[in-house]
């Protein structure tokens, strides 16, 4: 469909090179795989599962405090801006805040094409004025945006902790890529879970139900169905804990056993209790938020929480006529 309020962008991204990806992860010591492949089919549903879980605060802490100041915000951002969502997935925390801002254009950014035209078209469909220009690219990787928002107010928005996905000079490289993508003047909202205490984030990622341990799990199926590994689920656990001096979730998948798993041709051993580490999942405080912004060259503009300050939602600017610095 294209029509003048739709237009699909595709930067045909480069697909890693999994195979090779994965072994280098195997031959490592500690073992390590990538999160991104937690999101095949199943593990979409999963995570969606865990986002309504009443252990993981997270996602409905979050889209609270969008509800509660979406008029604050309504009068922050220009309606005639463009909002640009990374990592877009189903485009469901972003209809608040389109009904909230009224924007002109709407850029949802993901890798994943199929999913990502049907909830752009599904977005396009149920705001009749809204421009729609979804945009295939690897948003890890830098964005070419659509020169048909030149000139439009820009507004980042990277809502759901997925920050915390990232490493943390791996999350200012990214910031100071929002920051190049928005442009002087441009605002960015971004969602980051707090730091707190161990009682409260370590059962969001070891809830009673088994929920996360299935979609931890659900990863080895993922690469054996995908790219051949022979990995049998029932000899790995999974475990999550808090580091606190680090300010992290760490997932790990252990094995129970001495095995060997291969890989195209490749084995790897694993020792009785050896663990694979899928995921770091990095806690802020408003410090650790605030120093980011600045190294990223933008301006902390404001922030909201809720009552127990389990999350952020954060406000932040480029500067109108700063060059952005990235140190
Ligand atoms: C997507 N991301 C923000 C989630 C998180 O909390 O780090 C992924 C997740 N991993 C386990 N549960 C949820």
């Amino acid at each position: 469909m294209t029509s003048e309020r739709y237009q699909f962008f595709d930067q045909n991204p480069k697909l890693p090179n999994v195979v090779d990806e994965i072994k280098q992860g195997l031959r490592a010591t500690p073992k390590r795989i990538s999160p991104k492949y937690f999101y095949d089919a199943h593990g979409s549903v999963l995570f969606d599962q865990i986002t309504q879980l009443p252990e993981y605060y997270l996602t409905r802490t979050e889209i609270s405090i969008l509800d509660e100041n979406k008029e604050k915000l309504s009068h922050i951002i220009d309606e005639s801006c463009c909002l640009i969502e990374y990592g877009s997935g189903s485009s469901r925390k972003v209809r608040a805040l389109i009904n909230a801002i009224n924007p002109r254009y709407y850029v949802p950014v993901d890798i994943s094409r199929e999913h990502l035209n049907q909830s752009a078209r599904s977005i396009h469909d149920d705001f009749d004025k809204l421009h729609v220009y979804p945009t295939c690219a690897d948003y890890t990787q830098g964005v070419e945006l659509p020169d048909v928002i030149d000139g439009a107010p820009r507004c980042g928005f990277f809502p759901g902790s997925s920050i915390g996905n990232f490493e943390r000079e791996d999350a200012l490289r990214f910031l100071s890529s929002i920051g190049t993508d928005i442009g002087p003047g441009g605002y960015c909202i971004i969602g980051f879970d707090s730091r707190k205490s161990r009682a409260i984030v370590e059962p969001a990622y070891n809830d009673a139900q088994g929920v996360t341990a299935s979609f931890n799990l659900n990863l080895l199926n993922h690469l054996n169905e995908t790219i051949g590994t022979d990995f049998d689920q029932s000899k790995f656990e999974h475990r999550a804990f808090y580091d606190e001096s680090r300010g992290r979730i760490e997932m790990h998948l252990v094995s129970k056993t001495a095995q060997t798993v291969s890989l195209d041709g490749e084995t790897f051993d694993l020792t009785r209790n050896e663990s694979i580490h899928t995921e770091n999942s990095y806690k802020y405080s408003l410090t650790e938020v605030r120093e980011l912004a600045r190294r990223s060259g933008m301006s902390f503009v404001t922030h909201w929480e809720d009552s127990q300050a389990w999350f952020y939602v954060v406000l932040l600017r480029v500067p109108e006529s700063t060059a952005l610095s990235h140190n």
